[in-house]
């Protein structure tokens, strides 16, 4: 028998032998690697007479074209039982994180739904607007004092011959003239939610923060309907028995005006918490924001007829709103982006 059908029974013999890939690989690196038993075949073909040299060479390249089939063959067969191995369809698959909607995101979304639910249709006016809308269409007319309290940041633009500067809104209320001025015949039931910008920054404001605001314009429309809507609002968003309170206070674009107050949502209104003191509002009740009845300027402004028509309009913090729910201290964690805190709404 020559060498090369020795070598081949030997290798047929080893192949016999293999049963997973390391073998497999092993008997590759002995018959086929660059010091393997068919490269010292090649090499020994100096020593080969001439005549048959070019006979044993095909027979040497036929011997590792087989050795090569037989392994790729090998390679196969051992993957194909590789995939065999038990699977179990019944063990739970992989969970993948889920996103959802931010905090704030959340609030937009609920308030939106409550107030639709009584027809208040949801608009969104500029962030970027004219001191007219933001100011005189509330009968904040230049230069009043009043002004100061937004502490309003202005673009750098060229002014508007009648609207004014630019200014980062620091109110919804800039929607109120726009509203007026887009439906044109009341009713009107609007709720405007926007973000709005005033340079404050400590634990209960941010310099961007949004604000929601409700103007709603018809014949015969008081202060029983304001009141009746807030109650409705506060039921709604704080939960069942909440109540509110309306305080006299002051506003250029509304008269009479006033702030709300909502029951505490810790103490629920009594002030007290297993004996003590609420530390959360101290009184039994926590202010929600700013409201009133539309002064006729700011109806006129809007094109609208006072004799004929009365409104009132409110604006509330949605940052607040979300603070006075959850009982929660800091309003920078809204932004911060640490997401073991949005997590968990
Ligand atoms: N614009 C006021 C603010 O940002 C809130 C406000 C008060 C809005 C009274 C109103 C209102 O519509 O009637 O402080």
């Amino acid at each position: 028998m020559s060498n090369l059908d020795n070598l081949k029974q030997e290798f047929n013999k080893n192949l016999s032998q293999i049963s997973n890939s390391e073998q497999l690989t092993a008997l590759h690196i002995k018959y086929l690697g660059r010091n393997g038993l068919i490269n010292d075949l090649l090499k020994k073909i100096k020593e080969i007479p001439n005549e048959e040299k070019k006979q044993y060479g095909t027979q040497v390249n036929l011997l590792k074209k087989e050795i090569e089939e037989k392994i790729n063959a090998k390679t196969k067969e051992l993957s194909s039982k590789k995939s065999d191995k038990f699977f179990d369809k019944t063990m739970p698959g992989k969970q993948y994180p889920k996103g959802s909607s931010h905090i704030i995101s959340y609030a937009i979304e609920e308030i939106t739904k409550i107030f639709e639910k009584i027809s208040f249709i949801r608009v969104s006016y500029p962030e970027v607007d004219w001191e007219y809308s933001a100011f005189e269409s509330l009968n904040m007319p230049k230069g009043h004092p009043a002004r100061d309290d937004f502490e309003t940041s202005y673009i750098d633009t060229p002014p508007h011959p009648k609207f004014g500067k630019m200014v980062l809104t620091p109110h919804t209320s800039n929607g109120q003239n726009r509203e007026m001025r887009r439906v044109k015949n009341p009713p009107i039931r609007m709720i405007n939610i926007s973000k709005c910008y005033r340079p404050n920054w400590d634990a209960t404001h941010t310099p961007m923060f949004y604000q929601f605001e409700g103007l709603c314009v018809d014949k015969d429309i008081n202060i029983t309907n304001l009141k009746g809507t807030l109650d409705y609002f506060a039921e709604k968003y704080f939960g069942r028995g909440t109540k509110t309170r309306l305080r006299p206070h002051h506003f250029q674009f509304t008269e009479p005006s006033f702030e709300v107050d909502v029951t505490c949502t810790v103490c629920k209104g009594s002030a007290k918490v297993n004996g003590k003191k609420c530390k959360v509002c101290k009184s039994g009740w926590l202010e929600l924001g700013g409201t009133g009845m539309v002064h006729p300027n700011v109806l006129k402004e809007g094109g609208i007829n006072p004799n004929e028509f009365t409104g009132w309009a409110f604006g509330f913090g949605i940052e607040r709103v979300i603070m006075m729910k959850y009982g929660l201290d800091d309003i920078r964690n809204y932004y911060g982006g640490d997401i073991r805190f949005l997590e968990q709404f």
